[in-house]
């Protein structure tokens, strides 16, 4: 156990870095920038004859037992500094306005100091929203933080819901990072079983492959969500914030694409949960993004940068942005001639290159991508 002392250093130095994290994604390029592996390779089968009414369609969908009025989630990203708190106080007043869900960023700031725990108390801002998200990183379980601490955090801010974060890149390009990752599954699972909410395990822009799915299928998890390749690298946003010239600096840069692409990561999970949930995330930027991504399997759709850009700017960009996404879905639906989610889930993926890296994409999707029109 640190002593007093040493917590409030370290109180300090995870709200700092909070605010680093905050100026870096708003301010530099974050953006994964390889090759082009993304969700603009696939459209949907468009319809021109939908027989059905734009009012007809249902966006309305039900996640770990709450429900939600579009299948989205503003994905993971803060709380530990009075600026973090002012931004998930207007992100929560956005969620409960719009009927989605609301993911905290790491409580580990309010476990190491419990006076920042306002900054994540987002349902005193906004008691309606539907889903809140607690959230810790995986490897904490290896620094100290146990169950208890965990249960205790998500008690405080009433979460319904915990997302434990799996962050070994973002660890190990950060020039203060936690790189001890061995033996983890375990006490994933045995914290799943002890907590009393539904956890889902998330990356935070690497995404999760076939490899890592397969050890964590066998917990007792209630699901993943993917964060994969394609929207906001951590490699990239802890190289601009590593010192100049410094071996992280270039690693950080050249390991901005490592990972699992969003698409193919939403497809091996959908495989890997079977009847778990699969939110995918990670790049998901339109509504396009998010309707192919539900057609590729997922239960819902989490976004997390172009929100904190625009909530930072006014809780009414971020409402903005927010009601634009799901009126975009709703149109989508609508021209495809799909009423709703389960039809959506079962709608036609076309593949719309004839690039050869689709045509292997195919082949792990088993039929559900059609290729060309
Ligand atoms: C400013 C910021 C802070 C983040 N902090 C966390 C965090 O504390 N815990 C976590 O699980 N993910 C965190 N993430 C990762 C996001 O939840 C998400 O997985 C990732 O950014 C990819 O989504 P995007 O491309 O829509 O940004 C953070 C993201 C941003 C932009």
């Amino acid at each position: 156990m640190a002593s007093p002392d040493t917590m409030a250093g370290e109180s300090e130095i995870v709200s700092t870095r909070k605010d680093q994290h905050l100026d870096v994604v708003a301010k530099k390029d974050v953006a994964f920038g390889g090759l082009a592996l993304g969700f603009d390779r696939f459209t949907l089968e468009y319809d021109a004859l939908p027989e059905i009414d734009l009012d007809e369609v249902d966006l309305g969908t039900t996640l770990l037992g709450k429900k939600l009025a579009a299948p989205l989630v503003i994905g993971a990203m803060t709380g530990g500094s009075p600026r973090a708190g002012r931004v998930n106080e207007r992100l929560a007043r956005v969620a409960a306005k719009v009927g989605v869900g609301l993911a905290l960023g790491s409580q580990r700031a309010m476990i190491v100091d419990p006076s920042l725990a306002s900054t994540f108390d987002v349902k005193v801002h906004a008691p309606d929203i539907p889903l809140v998200f607690g959230n810790v990183g995986a490897v904490q379980l290896n620094y100290g933080v146990d169950v208890e601490a965990v249960r205790e955090a998500i008690a405080r801010v009433s979460a319904d819901a915990l997302n434990v974060h799996l962050n070994p890149l973002q660890e190990a390009v950060q020039p203060e990072g936690d790189t001890r990752f061995g033996s983890l599954a375990p006490k994933i699972d045995q914290l799943a079983r002890a907590i009393g909410v539904p956890v889902v395990v998330k990356e935070c822009g690497a995404g999760l492959s076939r490899r890592t799915l397969r050890k964590l299928a066998p917990l007792a998890i209630a699901g993943v969500e993917v964060a994969g390749v394609g929207g906001t690298s951590w490699s990239k946003v802890e190289s601009h914030r590593a010192p100049e010239g410094s071996a992280q600096q270039t690693i950080g840069m050249r390991l901005g694409g490592h990972g699992v692409p969003t698409v193919d990561a939403t497809v091996l999970a959908r495989d890997a949960m079977r009847e778990r949930v699969v939110i995918a995330s990670g790049g998901v930027r339109t509504g396009m993004d998010v309707a192919i991504a539900l057609a590729l399997g997922a239960d819902a759709v989490a976004l997390a940068a172009p929100l904190l850009i625009a909530a930072e700017e006014s809780e009414a960009k971020a409402e903005a942005f927010l009601r634009t996404l799901v009126q975009e879905l709703r149109v989508i639906l609508f021209t495809c001639g799909l009423r709703n989610l389960v039809e959506l889930s079962r709608a036609t993926v076309i593949a719309a290159s004839d690039d050869p890296l689709v045509t292997a994409r195919e082949a792990h999707v088993a039929g559900r991508i059609q290729r060309g029109w």
